[in-house]
């Protein structure tokens, strides 16, 4: 029988639609040293919501041959001088890729090797983006307002995030000028 697909992508918003779809949202109190001033994160309301992310998991997450599929928002703002962002991470299984891809907002994505090297690449709507495996992954919003992208990752590759909760990203994005910087930390 034909039946309908239990989840939808509404290509406007980037938001996904269904049952299956789990969601979670990041506030400023889940983000306790992920920004360089965190006497400020510490002051400012700490339900303030910084970013959401939906995900499409239909099979086990850790087993492999399968896609996972993910929606992220991120509300725009500062916490001082540093773009709201998420916290970034390798993936546990290392050597395991991923597709971002921008569909409203102007977004920043920062990208780490191993060695500690930084880069970034400017996210806007349709704008596609390739993360090689070994290389850790951020998203910050530079614009005024919300920033959404989808992404498409293996479903063995886990999440490390303990590596940049110990290390940080060797660069930040911060705003100099009124232009978005990168600055070594
Ligand atoms: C999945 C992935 C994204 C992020 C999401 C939130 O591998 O890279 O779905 O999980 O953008 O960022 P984190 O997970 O760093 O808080
Ligand atoms: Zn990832």
């Amino acid at each position: 029988a034909i039946v309908q697909p239990s989840v939808f992508l509404k290509l406007q918003s980037g938001k996904l639609t269904g049952d299956q779809v789990l969601k979670s949202q990041k506030k400023l109190k889940d983000l306790e040293g992920v920004f360089q001033d965190e006497q400020i994160r510490a002051a400012l309301p700490q339900e303030s919501l910084i970013y959401e992310v939906q995900a499409f998991m239909p099979i086990a997450e850790g087993k492999s041959g399968g896609l996972f599929f993910g929606n992220s928002t991120i509300y725009p703002g500062k916490i001082g001088a540093e773009y709201h962002m998420t916290r970034g991470h390798f993936h546990s299984n290392l050597d395991t890729g991923e597709y971002y891809w921008g569909v409203k907002g102007e977004g920043i994505l920062i990208m780490m090797d191993e060695d500690r090297n930084v880069w970034a690449e400017e996210m806007s709507e349709g704008s596609v983006h390739y993360i090689p495996g070994k290389v850790a992954h951020r998203v910050a919003n530079v614009g005024e307002e919300l920033l959404v992208f989808n992404a498409c990752w293996p479903s063995d590759a886990g999440h490390d995030y303990a590596t940049i909760a110990e290390k940080g990203f060797a660069a930040r994005l911060v705003e100099v000028d009124g232009e978005p910087k990168l600055v070594d930390s």
